[in-house]
């Protein structure tokens, strides 16, 4: 049963797919009546609530009144969505050209589990145009067809690079005249709206969703700041927290004088 509602879904992506370009006045669309009105006499409430789906889809209306109705089908098929399940119509705008302007920012990002934190700290670094991401230990990278779906293609716009072992990365980033910030809610973090140094190059160290970062590369940065928080909960989700921090970096060097 669940096989055929799963065929109307996939009718609805391949119309999401092809519009805005062909409309709906497509084989497609008549193919998605045609499925949505086998459960028109069905006696399960839920079934027929699909069937009725179809009164409501027009070929002249709207993508987004039509993408209204693919909700009760995701319901009906318990579908989490992530990320990069939406289609993204809008164009990007900006160029490669765009990059000459980065920010003196590196992201670290160091032993990150999940695929969809990198992604998701690879589209905030490209939108605020940081410098460079550096997945240190076994954080995925954008070599990983996993990885490269949850970054949406911005991993062609921001640098990166790997390295095995953080604690070395950190000692090579102060060699090189880095100032290295842990972002860790240690109980000697200074708040992250301190003022910034920008007479050097900044890198900000991101630690594991699950045990945050090793305390050998905290000890080994120059300081450490966090996001002050108030609620009841100690953390927050890796790449949110990275977006503030990036948010706050941008905002004060834009700001500088
Ligand atoms: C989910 S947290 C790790 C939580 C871990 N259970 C702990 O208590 O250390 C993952 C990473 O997000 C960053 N992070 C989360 N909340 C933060 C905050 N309020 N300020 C600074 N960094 C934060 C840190 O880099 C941390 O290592």
């Amino acid at each position: 049963m669940s096989r055929k509602v799963e065929r109307i879904h996939e009718l609805f992506l391949a119309i999401e797919k092809s519009h805005p370009e062909t409309g709906f006045n497509t084989p497609l669309f008549d193919q998605l009546i045609k499925a949505l009105h086998a459960y028109k006499e069905h006696k399960d409430v839920e079934l027929f609530k699909i069937y009725s789906i179809s009164q409501h889809l027009k070929k002249e209306m709207s993508l987004r009144d039509f993408l209204y109705w693919i909700v009760p089908v995701e319901r009906y098929l318990n579908k989490n969505l992530k990320d990069e399940d939406f289609i993204i119509y809008n164009k990007d705008v900006k160029s490669i050209e765009k990059k000459q302007n980065t920010i003196p920012l590196t992201i670290v990002l160091d032993n990150i589990r999940s695929s969809f934190n990198v992604g998701s700290v690879f589209r905030t670094s490209e939108a605020f145009n940081v410098e460079k991401i550096i997945l240190a230990g076994y954080s995925p990278d954008p070599s990983n067809p996993k990885t490269q779906k949850t970054t949406l293609g911005s991993h062609d716009y921001v640098a990166w690079e790997n390295h095995a072992k953080c604690l070395d990365l950190i000692n090579d980033l102060k060699v090189q005249g880095y100032w290295v910030i842990a972002a860790e809610t240690t109980n000697h973090a200074i708040s992250l709206e301190l003022p910034f140094k920008f007479d050097k190059k900044t890198a900000f160290v991101f630690g594991n969703e699950r045990f945050g970062m090793d305390p050998q590369v905290i000890e080994a940065c120059h300081e450490t700041r966090k996001v002050p928080l108030s609620g009841i909960k100690n953390s927050l989700n890796v790449a949110n927290a990275a977006s503030i921090f990036i948010y706050e970096f941008a905002k004060q060097y834009h700001g500088k004088p």
